[in-house]
């Protein structure tokens, strides 16, 4: 198992404009010179953002250069051909982009994704080169009644049925309960989650880094990166406005200079 720089991947959701997308990237880019942080974001973090569709070439241009990357919010499993509305991992990549978030609650709640479309829609971005994010959580009757390493390795397993052994995938473990509502679980908890899966016969067949998500912003992502199984967050809200999402880049690019944990196979 290697672990590389933390991972921080904006989720900008299904908001925004032309004009205040570019006035985000804009002041982002701007703080980040303001406050100096070019060279520590490149060698601790690897930070993505996250766009709509239509913006992900606006975002690109206005990046290049800087230690911003480009990733999606979703996919088709299939390369090309008569899928009306849908877009393709060469379409990503076309326009930049090496990341994708897939399996999102938000998209399984409103869109139906099941575990297999989510799970081939895994195994194609790895195939075609993009870094794939399987969002898994469970809901806030499961957290209650203590179920939720039993509901996420569920959640895994079936999603992973489908994608080959050996391959790369970042896994978002992001409690739907917590998602956009102003609360999380302890870091402590969420630490004990990874270290746990970690020891897993199921997830060591693949190559592994687990990130949390649920509302973190720049007061908690500390506690969540000086974890050592937690390598990164999935941001959603705070990832909109420049100055907090600034701050939140700040700390985790300070906390994150440390030694990561490992399991033993
Ligand atoms: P939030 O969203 O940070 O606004 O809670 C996280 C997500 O849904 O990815």
């Amino acid at each position: 198992m290697t672990w590389g720089p933390a991972h921080i991947i904006a989720n900008w959701k299904m908001h925004g404009t032309m004009q205040t997308c570019q006035r985000l990237v804009f002041d982002l880019l701007e703080q980040i010179e303001a406050k100096n942080l070019r060279d520590d974001l490149s060698s601790h973090l690897k930070i993505h953002l996250c766009p709509s569709f239509p913006y992900l070439p606006l975002v690109k241009h206005m990046t290049m250069g800087h230690p911003l990357h480009l990733g999606a919010q979703d996919m088709h499993y299939e390369e090309q051909g008569p899928f009306t509305g849908a877009v393709g991992p060469y379409m990503l990549k076309d326009v930049g982009c090496d990341l994708v978030i897939l399996g999102h609650s938000e998209r399984r709640a409103h869109f139906r994704e099941s575990p297999t479309d989510i799970g081939q829609k895994v195994a194609k971005a790895a195939e075609k080169g993009l870094t794939p994010v399987l969002c898994v959580g469970e809901d806030q009757a499961a957290y209650a009644a203590k179920k939720t390493f039993s509901t996420v390795l569920e959640q895994i397993r079936e999603t992973l049925a489908r994608v080959p052994q050996s391959t790369k995938l970042l896994i978002a473990y992001e409690p739907i309960w917590a998602i956009g509502a102003g609360k999380t679980p302890a870091a402590t908890e969420v630490n004990q989650l990874f270290e746990d899966l970690g020891r897993e016969k199921l997830i060591q067949k693949y190559y592994v880094t687990f990130l949390y998500g649920g509302s973190v912003n720049g007061k908690n992502v500390g506690s969540f990166l000086t974890q050592p199984y937690i390598n990164g967050v999935l941001v959603g809200g705070v990832s909109l406005q420049s100055a907090g999402f600034t701050d939140l880049l700040e700390t985790a690019s300070q906390v994150v200079r440390r030694p990561k944990g490992t399991w033993s196979k």
